[in-house]
């Protein structure tokens, strides 16, 4: 039998076989990928097929009835095709007994093999999240209330499966550096009446819809309520839907909403345009009674002078006037964003954006020593919904420990298996900042 909260050095086949059966809520994973990525110690190199259906047999054998199983995978492509294998999978996993119940996208931020100007492809940027449950309907849960009462540095936002990215790009910039934030989605199993007993909320982002049936009222009432939540310096940012203000008449109802939180102590501190598609919205970011306690600018926007110094010296003045040479630093690859940020306008749940790369998949520097890592985000919002606290959450290829770190911080019990032991070093490293 196997202990729970550990990464076993082992080949999940065999670690499999020794748990007990019938035992596990959740598993989320990501295989090797047609051995597209060589891996330490030759991992990788035996992976076929008969390995993947000796692993899918392992799954269903340990998996609770109603457990559900997240595969995220993505095709090599081998002589100018795709291998098929993501499908090829996911019908074995069916053919087991497990039913499919979603086929999710995972959409990333970048290619890891951008196209060439001469080639014949298209950059592939997505990945196959299947969703399997074992024998009937998947237990789902909305986020607890509980689990969130007790934590603090709460990040609230109206629909945790809208503009994902865009909500991101603001927690990175106005959020706190603190790693256990809450998501709380309010159309998800809250409503306006739950949010009193929030504490320290640093940062709200809200989607107003302004239509005629827009009450100031209701208004009003709200921001009391969010005065009550949120501390000097945190940040509410809210959001106008484009669709509204492209109609006739909108009454300008952005501008009512936005006067209406600087009379009530807050600080307009940036009106952005968020182009989606071929409109835009407006996008106030206020704070409360101060700056922002956090601006973490994102410095994304390519320069197109990169790497050049302009002609000539650069000069600067000493305090008694005279002129000084002053050297010239060559212009940066990047430089902050201005305030238009654009996205792609998508209205699909069932398209998960995640920023991956570095400081984006995680902020633990040493899971980037893994080559193929899935960005933390995925792993935590799998597990908030298709498992409770006290679940028990498996990775057979555990690699640099995305899903136990994510475990650890809901409060599930993890286990996972990882052939290679220099990537167990790195997991364990990154998960001793976490074990409570
Ligand atoms: C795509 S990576 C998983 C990365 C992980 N999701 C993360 O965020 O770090 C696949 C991992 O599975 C490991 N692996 C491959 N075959 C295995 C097997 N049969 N048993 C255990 N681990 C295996 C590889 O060494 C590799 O680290």
């Amino acid at each position: 039998m196997k202990d729970l909260n550990k990464i076993y050095n082992e080949n999940s086949i065999d670690g499999m076989n020794q748990m007990e059966r019938n035992s596990v809520d959740l598993t989320v994973t990501s295989p090797p990928y047609d051995n597209l990525r060589s891996y330490k110690d030759g991992v990788g190199d035996g992976w076929n097929f008969d390995t993947f259906k000796s692993i899918a047999n392992g799954l269903y054998d340990v998996t609770k009835d109603g457990g559900v199983v997240v595969w995220v995978v993505g095709d090599a492509v081998v002589k100018g095709g795709e291998t098929g294998s993501s499908f090829k999978q996911a019908l074995y996993f069916i053919e087991l007994g497990f039913q499919l119940i979603d086929t999710f996208i995972y959409e990333k931020n970048g290619s890891s093999f951008p196209s060439r100007r001469d080639g014949n492809r298209y950059s592939q940027i997505f990945e196959y999240m299947f969703v399997f449950s074992k024998n009937k309907k998947p237990n789902t849960y909305k986020i607890e209330n509980k689990q969130i009462l007790k934590d603090s540095n709460i990040v609230i936002i109206n629909d945790l499966f809208s503009d994902k990215k865009l909500i991101q790009d603001l927690v990175d910039t106005w959020g706190s550096e603190k790693e256990d934030k809450n998501f709380i989605d309010l159309n998800n199993g809250f409503n306006q009446k739950d949010i009193k007993d929030f504490k320290d909320v640093e940062f709200i982002y809200k989607e107003y819809i302004p239509t005629s049936r827009f009450d100031m009222k209701d208004l009003k009432n709200e921001i009391n309520i969010y005065k009550k939540l949120i501390n000097k310096g945190s940040v509410i940012s809210f959001k106008i839907n484009e669709q509204d203000l492209m109609k006739d008449s909108y009454n300008g109802i952005p501008f009512k909403i936005a006067l209406e939180y600087i009379n009530n102590g807050f600080l307009l501190h940036d009106t952005m345009l968020i182009k989606e598609g071929d409109g835009y919205s407006f996008l106030f970011i206020f704070s409360y009674k101060s700056k922002p306690l956090n601006s973490t600018l994102i410095v994304d926007k390519p320069n197109r002078w990169a790497g050049h110094t302009t002609f000539g010296k650069g000069k600067a003045r000493n305090k008694d006037g005279t002129l000084v040479d002053r050297a010239i630093k060559p212009v940066p690859d990047f430089s902050p964003r201005n305030n238009i940020w654009e996205y792609k306008k998508t209205n699909s749940k069932n398209i998960w954006k995640f920023l991956n790369g570095k400081n984006y998949s995680t902020k633990d520097n040493e899971a980037f020593e893994h080559p193929a890592i899935f960005p933390e985000r995925l792993s935590e919002d799998c597990i908030l919904i298709w498992s409770k606290e006290g679940d028990t959450v498996l990775d057979p290829f555990m690699g640099s420990g995305t899903t136990a770190k994510m475990s650890i911080l809901n409060n599930r019990n993890y286990i996972g298996f990882e052939l290679s032991s220099e990537y167990i070093e790195i997991a364990e490293k990154r998960l001793k900042k976490y074990i409570k």
